[in-house]
């Protein structure tokens, strides 16, 4: 039997945060102990509808589902993301859920996640920092407590995608993540703690097409119709499965936002990967470096500034294998899939 690893996210989910929550809960080698909400993509109320939502069509209603920052730590979120749709999930529907937000917030959650599983945890975060950061404030052993600490954020010596040089995640909340940076920034805490970033320039190496999406329907023994750039947009899924189902949709009105931006008819799916390096680092090659934030420039906040030469706070992510993560991707959700609606 497959030994599993208590695992904690924080999310502002977000269509590929969802691809990243149903990967994590699909894995066997994952137990999620608990989801941070953060306002991003979307605003934090919504995201924790979509993060209950998610569960209650996952079957894993038993996963405590935490609200957090709406603010960034110095003011208001920036306009939420349009990839994402208005609602985080492109065209797709959850099941309403009856299940209660739990009693203390995200940043609580992530202390007391790390505390129930001290030196065991593995965090990953695939939304702005705040809620970790706060969290740091609260329990500043966090990077001692965590056994793994995974981040979707930044861009390292590429381009943003927010701004000319900063990244979405870092974007929203460069104080947060410059606060984050510096808590794991111990020389003291050994190579194995720093934490793991996947950047712009690894994640958009795993770009999803409808082909994909047609592997994933066939894994699940879903009915499916090929997407094409040609469909009337919106068009909803008519596959069998429902989490298929709930994927296409949100799937489609990202490709469909991609193809906009003048990508193709594809989509990055940088929240799976980092679940997915959350549980095997072995997916990626990384490189040891110092990151820092740009606070302050009029054209560059938000920028991770990257220097190779000087001690290094973080392995960053610089080579990925798309084939193999798409491989793993589909070889978990599809039975998955298959196994919720049989
Ligand atoms: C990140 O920004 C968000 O829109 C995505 O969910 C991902 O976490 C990519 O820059
Ligand atoms: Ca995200």
């Amino acid at each position: 039997m497959t030994q599993s690893s208590p695992v904690f996210a924080d999310v502002d989910t977000g269509v590929d945060d969802a691809l990243a929550l149903i990967y994590l809960l699909a894995s066997p080698d994952a137990d999620l102990v608990g989801i941070a909400s953060t306002g991003g993509n979307v605003g934090v109320q919504q995201v924790c509808a979509n993060n209950l939502g998610l569960l209650e069509l996952c079957q894993a209603t038993s996963v405590p589902v935490s609200k957090g920052a709406d603010e960034t730590l110095t003011g208001p979120l920036r306009t939420p993301s349009k990839v994402h749709g208005p609602r985080g999930l492109g065209y797709a529907d959850v099941p309403a859920s009856e299940a209660a937000l739990t009693d203390y917030d995200s940043a609580t959650a992530w202390v007391r996640a790390a505390r129930a599983f001290p030196g065991e945890l593995i965090g990953v975060a695939t939304g702005p920092l705040t809620n970790l950061a706060l969290a740091l404030r609260a329990e500043p052993a966090l990077p001692t407590l965590l056994r793994r600490l995974v981040i979707m954020g930044g861009s390292y010596d590429h381009i943003g995608n927010t701004t000319a040089v900063a990244e979405w995640n870092i974007s929203v909340d460069p104080e947060a993540a410059a606060e984050v940076f510096a808590a794991w920034s111990d020389e003291g805490l050994g190579p194995q703690r720093l934490p793991i970033l996947c950047g712009l320039d690894l994640t958009r190496n795993v770009a999803i097409t409808p082909e994909v999406l047609a592997r994933l329907a066939a894994s699940a023994g879903s009915t499916s119709t090929i997407m094409s750039v040609d469909d009337k947009r919106g068009t909803l899924s008519t596959a069998s499965n429902p989490v298929i189902r709930v994927i296409e949709d949100a799937m489609r009105f990202y490709l469909e936002g991609y193809y906009d931006n003048g990508h193709g008819y594809l989509a990055h799916l940088h929240d799976p990967l980092a679940a997915a390096v959350a549980l095997d680092p072995e997916l990626i090659a990384t490189r040891s470096g110092r990151v820092d934030v740009e606070l302050d420039g009029t054209l560059t906040r938000g920028m991770t500034v990257t220097d190779w030469r000087r001690e290094p706070n973080a392995r960053i992510g610089v080579g990925v294998d798309p084939a193999a993560f798409f491989e793993r991707f589909i070889e978990r959700v599809g039975p998955f899939a298959r196994r919720l609606a049989p």
